[in-house]
């Protein structure tokens, strides 16, 4: 793995934690992601299902955990399912991890080849009166056509034990990973801290008609310099007008002089995330339009961000933050205040030139699991990303952190990445 492996003691205590919330006498199987393919003999990156990697820290494809806590036999308590090599699979693709490997990675005693899950699942199941199923149930999910490893899994176990009782493994896991732990807050550090080095790269390479997908690849080289796996997303290189679209990611446009550069990246780390976003001039000075719609963005930020504390409700955030926006979207000439005060409230006039949620929580996902609905807590980690975004005058502006939630307030993850003006002029002199 290209990351320093993780203290067992991580997924040791997730697992202790997930097995707490689960009714007695059933099983939790969890699964690992497929291998996506490309065209003919092509394949995608593998990135691992992250409930899985959560409870046990394994990125490779072809891995099953199963907890059963009540079972008779102590062995069967915790097993963990691996792909078995073979000079075939030596010869083409390397070594897969070792039965002692998967143990130092996870903690988990007893291994298995994946071969065995079936026949070792049979005489626990018989014992059993329910089983744990993952399954991907977040609000965007977008694999929507697309048969996934646990939607197998589900249909192969419901046909296999029918009379079983079912029950969700990620209602458990939505709870717990919305509150980091220690280990986890120091690997999105190092996520965060990757990204400013990458940012600060950027803002060198930067100058007009550079195209953006130059940027881009000071950022990549960047992040697997540092050990990082991927990018969270597909980043956002987007100058001009080309900011106003919310999710641009083409990035081939040449950056023109007296343009504006919206940069929206994110660094994935041992399958921790981050996701920043900073603005800033190609030539090196913005313009007085640019820095005026800039400090209003950065002020947005600044006073939204102090709401992120523990016993905010979401929804009131999202409220203050739009009044917020709406109140410098008239300091900006862009909207009449007389016009404001009789809006229609189902149609707030804000939303032409701020339309999108400012806080996502983050960790394993970017836009990370976890339900709207509970008030925030120490441990949780979310983003602030106000924006603005003018169409006609070829400005969008964004600024984006990441904010762990503390038992007073909050602690700025991306303090690091330079973001005041004066700060970022010094930078690209
Ligand atoms: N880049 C995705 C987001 O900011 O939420
Ligand atoms: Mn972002
Ligand atoms: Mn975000």
């Amino acid at each position: 793995m290209r990351y320093d492996q993780i203290p067992n003691s991580l997924f040791v205590t997730n697992r202790k934690n997930f097995i707490n919330k689960m009714k007695p006498n059933t099983i939790a199987i969890l699964t690992s992601n497929d291998v996506k393919h490309n065209n003919a003999d092509d394949v995608m990156a593998f990135s691992q299902n992250n409930d899985l990697f959560y409870l046990c820290g394994i990125d490779q494809e072809d891995t099953l955990l199963v907890l059963y806590p009540d079972a008779y036999k102590k062995e069967n308590r915790t097993i963990l399912f691996i792909k078995e090599t073979n000079e075939h699979i030596k010869i083409w693709d390397g070594e897969k991890l070792t039965k002692e490997q998967a143990t130092s990675i996870s903690g988990i005693k007893r291994i298995e080849w994946v071969q065995d899950f079936e026949m070792q699942l049979q005489y626990m199941a018989f014992e059993a009166d329910g089983f744990y199923l993952g399954h991907n149930e977040h609000l965007k999910r977008l694999t929507k056509d697309q048969e996934t490893q646990q939607d197998r899994m589900i249909k192969w176990c419901k046909k296999k034990y029918p009379l079983h009782e079912y029950y969700r493994a990620a209602k458990i896991t939505r709870a717990l990973r919305q509150i980091k732990s220690q280990e986890e807050i120091a690997l999105m550090q190092k996520a965060a801290d990757i990204s400013v080095s990458s940012f600060k790269n950027v803002l060198k390479a930067c100058k007009p008609k550079i195209k953006e997908y130059e940027l881009e690849a000071e950022l990549y080289y960047n992040l697997v310099k540092f050990g990082a796996t991927r990018h969270a997303f597909q980043p956002i290189v987007a100058s001009g007008k080309n900011a106003c679209a919310l999710h641009y990611n083409t990035n081939d446009s040449v950056c023109n002089d007296d343009d504006m550069i919206l940069l929206d990246f994110g660094v994935c780390y041992a399958n921790y995330n981050s996701d920043t976003t900073r603005c800033f001039p190609v030539n090196g000075r913005f313009t007085d339009r640019q820095k005026e719609v800039y400090s209003s963005v950065l002020y947005c930020l600044k006073e939204g961000s102090k709401l992120l504390k523990p016993g905010m409700i979401h929804s009131d955030y999202e409220k203050q933050m739009t009044t917020l926006a709406e109140s410098e979207l008239i300091k900006l000439g862009l909207l009449n205040k007389e016009d404001v005060a009789l809006q229609n409230p189902e149609k707030p006039l804000y939303k032409k030139y701020f339309m999108h949620g400012t806080a996502h929580h983050i960790g394993l996902d970017v836009h990370d699991v976890g339900l709207y609905s509970r008030t925030i807590e120490e441990g949780m980690v979310f983003t602030c990303e106000p924006g603005i975004y003018i169409a006609e005058e070829g400005i969008g502006c964004r600024l984006e952190n990441d904010y762990l939630i503390t038992s007073t307030g909050n602690l700025n993850l991306t303090e690091a990445m330079p973001i005041e003006i004066d700060d970022i002029e010094r930078l690209m002199e």
